[in-house]
């Protein structure tokens, strides 16, 4: 028995963190790739925003709050036809937060003890007595929220950064786990990764990441896009002196979002000697050329707050449908079950 795919439809399935405002690495890893798998008729789309992850990295209820409010405004913005896919918030779904403690007892401790944000986390505490100072359980079972929160699904396919790789790793380890003791239940999932795109780097240089402080927002105005693109980390080469691409967070970004042809001129334009000032001009008009429509989209659709909360309540009771008779599965595997 359990819970059945329709038509063999792959589920693809990818959340955001609702930790911070929506930025270009959101949009190029997860919004603009989902958006574009989801009208495939082959697919069935599970997009969400992973609104208790965000507790692991933020204390402020307010922000929480608002971030969650301005992701969900972003997909939509950006051409997420809700009819088209299953488009929720993560706490909407209860269910997920019942399969992480079935997971929990599944885990090994020492294969959360490898995950790169924790040990980066440990590594940081390296001169302190308690190499585990400051660090939440949070942060340590984070991978398991994840991985409940792909295996509720039974999700094939699940579009992330590289970054996140070793997460759906760390979820096929577990769900065969699972298997191995209980049956053939949950299904395997596949990270599917665009390795040309690589990870797209902040104006410090390092990953976009809201906990670096270093993202560019997309939906602030064209006067702030361009001064946090002026504001990328360059190298100190002059104007005439040919510049490598592939040492360059601006060249990095314009990849993520440009075509073969814009590639290849900006490419040329680097062998040449381009000055940083031209090249991240460069930058900022593909950006707004690519965001406009999307700014104008978010600006109306951040007005009516009813219609956000009402797609997602509406996602809510499409995600529980399909979870429901998943954790009943789940949950006589592992013997609660009535006595009859
Ligand atoms: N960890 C992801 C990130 O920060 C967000 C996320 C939470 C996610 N749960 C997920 C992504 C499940 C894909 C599938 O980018």
């Amino acid at each position: 028995m359990g819970e059945k795919k329709h038509n063999n439809q792959k589920r693809v399935l990818t959340g955001i963190t609702t930790s911070g405002i929506p930025h270009l690495g959101n949009l190029s890893g997860a919004v603009l790739p989902a958006i574009e798998a989801s009208q495939e008729k082959s697919v069935s789309s599970f997009l969400f925003l992973a609104d208790y992850h965000s507790l692991i990295k933020n204390i402020d209820p307010a922000l929480t709050h608002s971030s969650s409010f301005e992701i969900a405004a972003c997909w939509l913005a950006c051409g997420l036809n809700p009819e088209e896919v299953t488009f929720y918030r993560q706490s909407d779904v209860p269910h997920i937060f019942e399969l992480t403690w079935i997971l929990n007892c599944l885990a090994a401790k020492g294969l959360m003890n490898r995950a790169h944000a924790y040990k980066a986390a440990v590594a940081e505490n390296n001169n302190v007595d308690d190499p585990d100072k400051g660090i939440t359980m949070g942060l340590y079972n984070y991978p398991i929220l994840m991985a409940a929160d792909i295996l509720m699904f039974k999700a094939d396919i699940v579009p992330v950064g590289q970054d996140q790789k070793q997460h759906i790793e760390m979820t096929r380890d577990i769900a065969l786990r699972f298997n191995h003791y209980y049956g053939n239940i949950l299904s395997i999932p596949e990270a599917m990764i665009d390795e040309k795109k690589g990870i797209i780097p902040g104006s410090d240089g390092r990953k976009m990441s809201k906990s670096y402080g270093n993202t560019i927002p997309i939906f602030d105005t064209s006067k702030k896009l361009r001064k946090a693109i002026m504001k990328i980390k360059t190298n100190s080469l002059e104007p005439g002196e040919p510049k490598d691409p592939l040492d360059c967070s601006v060249f990095k970004i314009f990849q993520a979002f440009a075509n073969e042809d814009q590639i290849n001129n900006l490419k040329k334009e680097y062998a040449n000697g381009i000055a940083w000032g031209k090249a991240k001009e460069e930058l900022f008009n593909l950006l707004e050329e690519k965001i406009m429509p999307f700014r104008s989209e978010y600006e109306k659709i951040t007005q009516d707050r009813d219609y956000i909360e009402n797609t997602l309540k509406n996602g809510a009771q499409k995600a529980l449908a399909i979870s429901t008779p998943i954790i009943k599965e789940i949950r006589r595997a592992v013997g609660i079950k009535e006595f009859k």
